[in-house]
C-alpha cells in the first residue's frame, strides 16, 4: 500500500463525512402529493401506497398543516371527482375537489405553497389525459383548451403552481398564455416535461382511480427507451414558458436528470412516483429492507443525480428525520 492519496482519511468520523459531504438533502426540497376527494371526514388508505390517503378536504387541511408544520414547503394536490364524463368537465368546475382544497388550503396553512396536477385522466370516464377521437386516439389540439380552463380553474382558486401532467404538445404555452390573459400572471408553471410511460405509476392510478379504460398512454408519454428526446421535450416547454421542469419517474431515470442538469438553468424537479415508494414500502414491511434508511438514500440519490426539487410520499416522514 504505497498510494499517497487514502479516500479513507475523510471517512474516519461523522463529523468530517459531514463537512465533504457534496448532496446535501433539506426538507425545503421535498414537495408532498396529496389526494382529495368528495365528502366529509374522509381518511381513506390507499391499499398499495400503505400511509397515503384520500382525503377529504378538512382532513386534507390537518395533514397538509402537520407536514408543514414539519417544515415541508409545499403540496402537489390531486383531484378525485364526483362524477367523471367523456370530457372531464369536473375537472375545471369552480367548485371541484382541488380547487375547494386550494381555497381551503390558502386559508388555514398561509404559508404553505400549494401545487396542483392539471390533468384529465382523472376526470374522464375513459380514463384517458384527454379527449378522444371516434377513432380512440386523444386529440391533441381540443385536449388544449380544456386544460387551459382547468389551469385558469386552480390558479383562480389561489393555486401558486400549476403543473400539468397529460404530455399534450404544446401545453405549458397554451396555459400560460390563459393564464396570462386572465391577469394570473404570477401563476408558476410546474411542467411534467419528461414523463415516461412508465409502469411504476400503477399504484397511482388505483389511488386516483384514473387507469386507463382501454389501451395505455404510450402515444402520448414517453418511451423509456429514449434519452435524447428528453433534451427536446424539456426545451419545447422551456420555450413555451415553463418556470420549473420534472422528470418522472425519478430512481429509474436518474440519468435522464443528470444529462438534463448542465443543459437546463430553471430548477429541476423529480417524481418518487407510487410505484417506487410502494416497492420500498412493501420490502420495508416484510422486514427486507431498513425503511427510514433505504428512503433516505434514495432521496439523496435523486438529489445527487441533478434534481432540486423532489415530489415524494415520504415527504412528511423525510422532513420530521431531516429536522432532527
Ligand atoms: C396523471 C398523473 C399520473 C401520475 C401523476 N399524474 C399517472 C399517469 O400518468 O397515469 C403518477 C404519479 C405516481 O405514480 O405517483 N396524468
Amino acid at each position: 500500500m504505497d498510494s499517497v492519496f487514502r479516500p479513507r482519511r475523510l471517512r474516519r468520523s461523522e463529523t468530517l463525512r459531514r463537512m465533504v459531504q457534496e448532496t446535501r438533502l433539506r426538507r425545503e426540497d421535498l414537495i408532498y402529493p396529496m389526494f382529495v376527494t368528495p365528502g366529509k371526514g374522509v381518511r381513506q388508505e390507499v391499499p398499495s401506497m400503505p400511509g397515503v390517503f384520500r382525503l377529504s378536504v378538512e382532513k386534507l387541511a390537518e395533514e397538509a398543516k402537520a407536514a408543514a408544520d414539519l417544515g415541508v414547503p409545499a403540496v402537489l394536490l390531486f383531484g378525485l371527482p364526483q362524477k367523471k364524463d367523456e370530457t372531464g368537465s369536473e375537472a375545471a368546475h369552480p367548485k371541484g375537489m382541488v380547487q375547494q382544497a386550494v381555497r381551503q388550503l390558502k386559508k388555514q396553512v398561509p404559508g404553505l405553497v400549494v401545487i396542483t396536477d392539471v390533468c384529465l385522466c382523472g376526470y374522464t370516464s375513459h380514463g384517458h389525459c384527454g379527449l378522444l377521437r371516434p377513432s380512440g386516439e386523444v386529440d391533441n389540439d381540443a385536449t388544449l383548451e380544456i386544460l387551459a380552463q382547468v389551469a385558469v380553474s386552480h390558479a383562480q382558486a389561489g393555486a401558486d403552481i400549476v403543473a400539468p401532467s397529460d404530455m399534450m404538445d404544446g401545453r405549458v404555452g397554451a396555459i400560460r398564455e390563459a393564464l396570462d390573459e386572465t391577469g394570473l400572471e404570477m401563476t408558476a408553471i410546474l411542467s411534467y416535461a419528461v414523463k415516461y410511460a412508465s409502469s411504476f405509476y400503477g399504484p397511482f392510478r388505483d389511488a386516483a382511480e384514473s387507469a386507463p379504460q382501454f389501451g395505455d398512454r404510450r402515444a402520448y408519454q414517453m418511451d423509456p427507451a429514449n434519452a435524447r428526446e428528453a433534451i427536446r421535450e424539456a426545451a419545447l416547454d422551456v420555450e413555451e414558458g415553463a418556470d420549473i421542469l420534472m422528470v418522472k419517474p425519478a430512481m429509474p431515470y436518474l440519468d435522464i436528470l443528470a444529462r438534463m442538469r448542465p443543459e437546463f438553468d430553471l430548477p429541476l424537479a423529480a417524481y418518487q412516483v407510487s410505484g417506487e415508494y410502494a416497492m420500498i414500502k412493501a420490502a420495508a414491511g416484510k422486514g427486507w429492507l431498513d425503511e427510514t434508511a433505504v428512503m433516505l438514500e434514495s432521496l439523496l440519490s435523486i438529489k445527487r443525480a441533478g434534481a432540486d426539487l423532489i415530489l415524494t410520499y415520504f415527504a412528511k416522514q423525510a422532513a420530521d428525520l431531516l429536522g432532527k
